[in-house]
């Protein structure tokens, strides 16, 4: 039986720092430019990056009168006054409030966005099992690298998968023993430097190869952009600035961003019954 509601897109990798928050926010943004209603949810509480990102736009929106789109979001926090028995598991109030929320399906939204936090947990686990996309942010590093698979650095071959790779494959299990799904795995390189070409080509040909092995995509990234991570204060992405601040030009660096969330987003497959308005 296949689960009815909104296309789940979970962004997700153990690694902290990866960008997950901040391609989350480009995501989010993107979607809700291309016409789609979208929710969103923030299941790293303790650090409630994105839902801070977004109480930023709100501000923004009311201080400027501004008519920009803002997702209907949600956090995994029980609601006030909620009481856990003396005996329940630490954050099983917060699982259960996860599962409530994306098994009611989102039925008044096309998509829903979860962030997820750089750690691994009973919470990030479940996310996890819902995706029908996951989206997994890589620093542009070996280390960065180096939870999703062992490499053999003298043959620069993939050994086998490592501690989040391991993760995925059970939890895609678990989506397919739930509902028979199935996960579309993009993984996107961050942080890109325009220098280091020799990192650069390494990296591409390890996760040419184990796009192969462990069967996902390589999506296009993310350059190390200032504008990536300066616009966090007012809420907005890069998307949004020139109908924030005016029809001013935009530099080549802001077009080049641009150009990679759009990039991004065209790689994300949607069903049907999502499909692009
Ligand atoms: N493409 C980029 N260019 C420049 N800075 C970036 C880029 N992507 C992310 N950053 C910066 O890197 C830092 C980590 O990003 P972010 O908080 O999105 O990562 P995260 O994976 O959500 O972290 P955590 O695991 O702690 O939740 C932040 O300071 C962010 O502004
Ligand atoms: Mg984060």
């Amino acid at each position: 039986m296949s689960r009815q509601g909104a296309h789940i897109i979970v962004v997700g990798n153990e690694k902290g720092g990866s960008g997950k928050s901040t391609v989350a926010m480009h995501v989010i943004i993107g979607l809700l430019r291309q016409g789609f209603s979208v929710a969103s949810v923030d299941v790293d509480s303790r650090q409630g990056t994105l839902t801070r990102y977004l109480a930023n736009r709100n501000a923004f929106v009311k201080a400027a009168g501004s008519d920009i789109k803002c997702p209907d979001h949600y956090t995994v926090e029980p609601p006030k006054g909620y009481e856990q028995g003396a005996d329940a598991e630490p954050d099983s109030a917060k699982e259960q409030r996860l599962r409530l929320l994306l098994e009611g399906g989102f039925v008044n939204h096309d998509i829903v966005v979860v962030d997820t936090p750089g750690s691994a947990g009973k919470l990030s686990d479940l996310a996890h099992s819902y995706a029908d996309t996951l989206l997994t942010p890589i620093n542009d590093s070996f280390v960065d690298l180096d939870v999703l698979a062992h490499i053999d650095g003298v043959r620069m071959a993939v050994m086998g998968p490592s501690q989040y790779a391991e993760m995925v494959w059970k939890q895609k299990k678990v989506r397919a023993e739930r509902d028979g799904g199935s996960v579309d795995w993009l993984v996107m390189r961050n942080r890109l430097s325009s220098l280091d070409a020799h990192n650069k080509r390494k990296m591409d040909d390890v996760l040419k190869d184990l796009s192969k092995r462990i069967g996902l995509r390589i999506v296009p990234g993310f350059g190390e952009r200032v504008i990536f991570r300066e616009l966090f204060l007012a809420g907005l992405t890069i998307l949004d600035l020139k109908d924030a601040v005016g029809p001013q030009a935009l530099s080549k660096s802001h077009l080049a961003a641009r150009e990679e969330v759009e990039n991004l987003l065209a790689a994300i497959s949607l069903p049907g019954a999502v499909a692009r308005p």
